[in-house]
């Protein structure tokens, strides 16, 4: 194969299977995408309300091989051209995550080439640096998926401080929940963005838990269960049920929390950079609400392109990149570690 890359340029072939996508991806010099594979099990859960792990890990299985294929022939990149591989190693489903892990491990060992284990949820951010050419730290990043809910203050590359988590459900978890309560199938995020522009926010007001004077963390479950005990009262007394009216109502409540949590997070610390990142970050009405909070604060807002938005392996090939750039390699033993907190590094 004829490549047009010069001796010093990194190419990161990166590889995810945390949860129901297989992605493969490859970079040049971490923030240039050179191809973004993925294939999507959505269509296979979608039967059972939600991931089923051990589907999940089967069809990464069936899938791992041709998806990264396709990732290097759309490059235009041989197995020879790589520099390095990374890969998720955590959080996530430890079925889902060894496939992706067994792969990149036995690439890195074939081609005798430095391994990258990366968390997912730092990759999320990492979303950020790719569309944002001249973007980096500090800040503070809301990290928003269907397995997390953190505030971060990212000071540098490898240096994060949690400042606040979710204590129950994840966000995405909630607008899952409560997207299935209402009837709107898997995975309920995007159903809720868009059913809610039909509603009014207005109509039914739920309860938005602010916890501790003081704190970051946040707390979903109540919320879900206000949204469920009002489904389940209508019902009872054969009220008619708004669905619009609903997910309006309660998008309107989440929104809103994590807005005033991180912009208050924001002007506490003295951060005038917020960055969004995760699969709700593509919650459009969460992209336009902060954004407009965020500007009357003077706090600059970074949120990814939609399609960076959700599970890829783009943004883990940009956060490999930056960790081998910073002299990081994992060993070959390296093991998948399904409950990976931010920061840890094995
Ligand atoms: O980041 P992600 O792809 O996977 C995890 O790492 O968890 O996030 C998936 C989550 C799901 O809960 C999904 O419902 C939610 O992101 N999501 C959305 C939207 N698009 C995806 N939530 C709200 N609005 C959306 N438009
Ligand atoms: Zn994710």
């Amino acid at each position: 194969m004829i490549t047009n890359f010069k001796k010093e340029d990194v190419i990161t072939l990166a590889i995810e299977t945390s949860c129901d996508e297989t992605a493969a991806s490859v970079l040049k010099n971490g923030r240039e995408i050179l191809s973004n594979i993925i294939n999507s099990q959505i269509e296979q859960h979608k039967k059972f309300g939600g991931v089923v792990p051990e589907v999940a890990s089967r069809r990464h299985i069936e899938n791992i091989n041709n998806v990264i294929e396709e990732a290097l022939k759309e490059a235009g990149v041989a197995f020879a051209d790589l520099t390095h591989v990374g890969v998720t190693y955590g959080p996530g489903l430890v079925g889902a995550l060894l496939v992706g892990l067994s792969a990149a491990k036995a690439i890195a060992f074939a081609r005798e080439i430095p391994l990258n284990g990366v968390n997912h949820i730092e990759g999320h951010i990492y979303a950020n640096f790719i569309e944002y050419k001249q973007l980096e730290p500090p800040f503070i990043s809301l990290i928003v998926s269907g397995g997390h809910t953190h505030l971060v203050y990212m000071e540098d590359h490898g240096r994060f401080e949690i400042l606040g988590k979710t204590r129950d459900d994840a966000a995405g978890e909630a607008f899952d929940k409560v997207a299935r309560a209402l009837g709107l199938g898997y995975p309920g995020g995007p159903q809720i963005d868009r059913i809610a522009k039909e509603g009014n926010s207005d109509a039914i007001v739920f309860p938005k838990a602010y916890l501790e004077e003081g704190s970051y963390d946040f707390s979903f479950s109540g919320l879900k269960s206000a949204v469920l005990n009002y489904l389940n009262s209508r019902k009872m007394k054969g009220l008619n049920i708004s669905v619009e009216d609903v997910a309006a109502g309660f998008q309107r409540a989440i929104v809103e929390i994590l807005t005033e949590k991180t912009v208050k997070c924001a002007l506490e610390k003295g951060v005038d950079r917020v960055v969004l990142a995760g699969g709700v970050a593509a919650n459009s009405s969460l992209r336009s609400h902060l954004k407009s909070e965020c500007e009357k604060n003077g706090i600059d807002l970074k949120y990814p392109p939609l399609h960076l938005c959700t599970d890829n392996a783009a943004m883990i090939g940009c956060l490999a990149y930056y960790n081998y750039m910073r002299g990081l390699r994992s060993a070959l033993d390296l093991n998948a570690i399904s409950n990976l907190k931010i920061g840890d590094y094995h």
